[in-house]
């Protein structure tokens, strides 16, 4: 069976925490690795615009010595035209590796049904479980271990930013706490399989209404746009009711006074997090936006050997 990366909790704990090591090594000695020499080429697909997704994977995968196939879904016949599964037997055919930034998870789903090589998420409505990987190798690279720290996420607990802290912070053994208003509570299934995973870690998994009490005594303040591509139709609506939620420096102040802030970006300054929280001492935004290089190599390195093992076990 082929493995992919279509959230959080398709690798175990030992897994995920592999795959930082593994990220750590590429960050000290970039070229390192050449899974794709040849060169292999990596399909890499966007519905939904990119920046940091985008430049990191054509970076990532030209270090791993392959090329990047970059396409945009609007000039290829996906979106509509033809369906998932005929394209990713198309393309499993010439390439290494799929990854791909989409709406509907199902999507992404469909995908990895149909095809023998990896695919992996660059993002769904659901889950973005590549910024995680980066976002952990960040809080390692500050704070040492995860095990046992508490990463609280406030905002819209619907987003694919708070599912996957829910998924990636169970299985990393993290205190998780996600704070939304009622309305945009995560989703009840995604919080079931995320307590389910911290029972087997000994971490933990809290929902709640009140941002002050998110942030209470957190290690890591986490937050990201109220809205989400796909939603800037319900802009007005989400900016009124979001108000409360904003991270600013009285907030932050509820926190551990070393408390990190993360933000995966683009941010709306002013919105989700006051200018002076996210350009301030105790934000490691640039670090996590250039993680995303070295911890999606290490997932890319980590799967193709993962599939190398399982095609000759
Ligand atoms: N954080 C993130 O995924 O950024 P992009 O939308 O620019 O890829
Ligand atoms: N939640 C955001 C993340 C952007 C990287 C979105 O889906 O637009």
């Amino acid at each position: 069976m082929t493995r992919h990366f279509l959230r959080d909790d398709d690798v175990t704990p030992a897994e995920q925490a592999q795959i930082l090591d593994l990220a750590e090594q590429l960050k000290k000695d970039r070229f390192q690795a050449r899974p794709l020499e040849g060169p292999q080429t990596v399909a890499v697909i966007f519905d939904k615009s990119s920046t940091r997704t985008r430049v990191s994977f054509a970076v990532g995968i030209a270090d791993l010595g392959g090329i990047p196939l970059i396409i945009s879904t609007a000039s290829s016949q996906l979106g509509g035209k033809e369906t998932a599964s005929d394209t990713a037997r198309v393309l499993e055919r010439q390439v290494a590796a799929i990854v791909w930034r989409t709406y509907a998870q199902s999507g992404l789903e469909e995908m990895a049904a149909g095809t023998r090589v990896p695919v992996v998420n660059a993002l769904s409505d659901d889950f973005h479980p590549c910024q995680l990987l980066a976002d952990f190798l960040t809080i390692r690279e500050h704070r040492g271990e995860l095990k046992g720290l508490t990463v609280s996420f406030l905002g819209d607990g619907a987003s694919n930013m708070a599912q996957s802290y829910l998924l990636a912070g169970a299985t990393a053994g993290m205190h998780v706490r996600v704070a939304s208003p009622v309305e945009y509570a995560p989703s009840a299934t995604v919080v079931a399989d995320a307590k389910k995973r911290a029972e087997e870690t000994g971490g933990s998994v809290t929902v709640l209404t009140d941002p002050d009490a998110a942030a209470h005594g957190a290690d890591v303040i986490v937050t990201d746009t109220w809205v989400s591509m796909g939603k800037e139709a319900e802009k007005a609506a989400r900016v009124e009711t979001f108000g409360g939620f904003q991270v600013d420096a009285e907030l932050m102040a509820k926190a551990k006074p070393d408390a990190l802030f993360l933000h995966c970006l683009p941010a709306d300054r002013g919105y989700e997090v006051a200018a002076d929280v996210i350009d301030g001492p105790q934000s490691v935004i640039w670090d996590e936006a250039e993680n995303r290089l070295h911890a999606q190599k290490a997932l890319l390195v980590w799967l193709f050997q993962q599939n190398a093992e399982g095609a000759t076990a």
